[in-house]
């Protein structure tokens, strides 16, 4: 099935399951587990959120993650710094890509903002296949990462 088809779905589906509640910890549980499930090429799929200058591992379904990043390297702090969702067809190709599974081989990040505007950390995807991720992917994740801190 198309990705295009599969994310609207998944956004239906989670702004249902959002009335519910808006805890963002049970929000980024909820999209993880939807992404992971319902989208094949996701490997791993989670957040890492920024807590006193660190990226530290939040909700995720996958293999078990690295709980901290070090400091300034690899996809989701370039995230964090350039505030715009990075695509990484190649991780071997990225420099200083922090590898949590040897298994990875492409990886999207894209940046979640709290309602003031602040980095309040990113949503992670890997895949065990190259090339997963594209600008497709980007412009579905900006919609999710959006929907955590809506009323
Ligand atoms: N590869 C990420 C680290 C997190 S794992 O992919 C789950 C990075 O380079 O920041």
């Amino acid at each position: 099935m198309q990705k295009e088809i599969l994310y609207e779905r998944i956004i239906e589906q989670l702004k249902e399951l959002f009335e519910k509640s808006d805890d963002p910890v049970a929000r980024m549980a909820t999209i993880s587990a939807l992404l992971y499930h319902k989208i094949d090429y996701y490997f791993w799929c989670g957040f890492y959120l920024l807590k006193d200058d660190e990226l530290i591992v939040g909700p995720y379904q996958g293999p078990l993650a690295c709980l901290k990043l070090a400091h300034n390297k690899g996809v989701c702090w370039a995230g964090v710094r350039e505030k715009k969702a990075i695509i990484v067809p190649d991780v071997h190709q990225f420099p200083d890509h922090i590898a949590c599974d040897e298994r990875s081989q492409s990886e999207i990040v894209v940046p979640v903002f709290k309602p003031d505007g602040s980095v309040y950390g990113v949503i992670d995807g890997d895949s065990d296949k190259p090339a997963s991720f594209d600008e497709t992917d980007a412009r579905y994740l900006q919609i999710i990462a959006g929907l955590i801190f809506q009323k």
